[in-house]
């Protein structure tokens, strides 16, 4: 029935949001996932972002899980009229993938939207978390090794190029100021989701 998609740099605080709307919306029984998945596929995928392998051969990966995740997932939820809720999907490549092929393709962003070209959903709402890229590395508190996406210049790179999706499609970004109360992010975004959903719900009506 309805996709959503809840994107931004780590430590934007994307699973804080997410696990406040398993409350939230829990009436409207959504499905929540997540990109990378939890297949093995997915598992490959991790290990490949571990091990940091080539740059083609690590965003093949990624589109190997989202095709996995496609198919397996959210194509039959949304046949059966689910609310689909996925933290981080498609727009996660064209942000991160578009910086790391940069210099290693011509033209990183077009490679990456015609290899998703015809079998990848669009969603129909896409929340963007967005804060300065010194506050998130200093959110995330894990006490090791940052994943080797996790440093402040590649990530001030990789949210200017969300920027740049949600400027492309404002009708399908919401971007939220992620510097702000959780309560309050949470909250505006479970409105505009119940939103989203009851619209979808009278258009199919009709
Ligand atoms: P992500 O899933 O995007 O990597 P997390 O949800 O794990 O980010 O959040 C990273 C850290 O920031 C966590 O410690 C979380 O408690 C904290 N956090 C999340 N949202 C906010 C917020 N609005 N204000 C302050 N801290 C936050
Ligand atoms: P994730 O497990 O969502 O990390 P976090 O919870 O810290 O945000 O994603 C792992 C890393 O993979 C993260 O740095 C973002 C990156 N990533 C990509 O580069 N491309 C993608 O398509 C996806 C889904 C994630």
């Amino acid at each position: 029935m309805v996709l959503i998609t809840i994107e931004g740099i780590d430590g934007s605080g994307k699973s804080t949001l997410v696990s406040a709307l398993r409350e939230l919306l829990s009436d409207l029984d959504p499905l929540f996932t997540r990109e990378p998945g939890s297949t093995w596929v997915g598992e490959q995928v991790r290990r490949a972002i571990a091990e940091e392998i080539d740059p083609i051969a690590e965003a093949l990966l990624f589109i190997a899980d989202h095709a996995v995740h496609v198919s397996g997932v959210i194509r039959p939820a949304l046949a059966e009229g689910k609310l689909v809720i996925s933290d981080r999907y498609r727009d996660s490549r064209y942000a991160y993938q578009a910086v790391t092929l940069q210099g290693v393709l011509p033209d990183p962003l077009s490679w990456l939207k015609d290899i998703h070209a015809g079998w990848s959903i669009t969603p129909d709402l896409t929340f963007l978390l967005v804060l300065p890229v010194n506050e998130a590395l200093s959110r995330m508190d894990r006490g090791g090794a940052l994943e080797h996406f996790e440093t402040a210049d590649l990530l001030e790179d990789v949210q200017r190029q969300y920027l740049a999706l949600a400027e492309e499609e404002p009708s399908r970004f919401l971007v939220i100021d992620a510097g702000k109360d959780e309560r309050e992010i949470q909250e505006f975004v479970a409105d505009s989701i119940r939103q989203c959903a009851g619209w979808s719900r009278s258009r199919r009506r009709h």
